[in-house]
């Protein structure tokens, strides 16, 4: 079975493409450079060249598609809407015209296709993205459902965790800041379900084993909590000193793209129909920081 990463030079590419490796046949595409995953196979594609596309796809033949590339900035997708929409929609028509029927695509999408108006948000709300980067990732979505084999759509939470050897997330800036005693500001006011970067891998792989087809999925964890909350059990799991933290509102600090106050995800859906169970942010965050240095 070979399966192809795009955007496996970024945060999550790279460490999906990490664990999958140590049991599949693995090639891996960037766009700049490439990390340091050990078993990968690499190759440069650009989604904004047809061309580039159709050739990577037909050198690599792939069982399973796994779709990570994406212009996943939200400011720079805010003030680049065109280019945004250009790697993010136009990139998935690219990539869905060129995979062979019988392969099978699993398409990263993102919490930010919601509209943030409830808690808690189902696979079957309607989608409302309140930015362009949600816009253009909606975008996508409705590309890939005219694929005419067999895919599915992982709407992801924000992610955290990882190995620190690729590209760093937002709880490690956190973590970095508070270990050399410095003050972190951090939102009281916005709520997410974060996600335990394992566990992307852990759903991808049970995805492949039960083959469901034409679906769409949430995937969070369990905890639905603000980045100030997530801060202090990060403090209080690694014995950093919480009174580091400064609890601030959304609205104390403005940002180009607007962002959404809650985007928790209700993900029964997947837990039933895949059978995983993802981390407890406390769990997930013992596991990625306990052997920090
Ligand atoms: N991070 C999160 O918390 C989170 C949460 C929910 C969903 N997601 C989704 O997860 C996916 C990956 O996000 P990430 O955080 O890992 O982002 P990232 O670190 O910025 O990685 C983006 C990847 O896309 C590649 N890419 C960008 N433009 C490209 C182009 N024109 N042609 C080919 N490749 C291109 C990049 O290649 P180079 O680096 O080599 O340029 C990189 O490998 C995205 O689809 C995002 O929407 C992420």
């Amino acid at each position: 079975m070979t399966i192809l990463i795009t955007g496996a030079s970024g945060f999550l590419g790279a460490n999906l493409a990490h664990d999958l490796a140590q049991t599949y046949s693995v090639i891996g595409t960037y766009r700049n450079e490439y990390p340091p995953v050990p078993g990968v196979d690499w190759v440069s594609m650009d989604l904004t060249c047809r061309d580039s596309v159709r050739q990577v796809v037909e050198n690599c033949c792939p069982t399973v598609a796994v779709h990570c590339a994406a212009q996943a900035n939200t400011e720079r997708a805010q003030t680049h809407f065109d280019e945004a929409v250009q790697i993010n929609r136009d990139g998935t028509c690219l990539l869905v015209e060129s995979l062979p029927r019988d392969c099978y695509l699993i398409h990263i999408s993102t919490e930010h296709v919601y509209n943030a108006s409830k808690s808690w948000f189902l696979e079957t709300d309607p989608p409302g993205p309140v930015n362009q980067y949600g816009r253009t990732k909606l975008l996508a979505e409705q590309e890939v459902l005219h694929f005419e084999g067999d895919w599915i759509i992982l709407r992801m939470a924000l992610l955290y965790g990882g190995r620190k050897e690729y590209r760093l997330c937002f709880s490690d800036r956190i973590y970095s800041q508070m270990k050399q005693g410095k003050p972190v500001s951090l939102f009281m006011d916005e709520f997410r379900t974060p996600l335990n970067m394992s566990d992307v891998a852990i759903a991808v792989q049970a995805a492949m084993e039960r083959h469901p087809a034409r679906e769409i999925f949430n995937l969070g964890g369990p905890d639905r909590l603000s980045r100030a909350e997530f801060g202090a059990i990060l403090a209080e799991e690694t014995g950093l000193d919480p009174g580091l933290i400064q609890r601030i509102s959304v609205d104390s600090s403005p940002t180009i793209a607007p962002r959404p106050r809650d985007l928790s995800l209700n993900s029964d859906k997947i837990r039933s129909c895949l059978g995983i169970h993802p981390l407890s942010v406390r769990e997930g965050i013992r596991r990625a920081y306990s052997t920090c240095p």
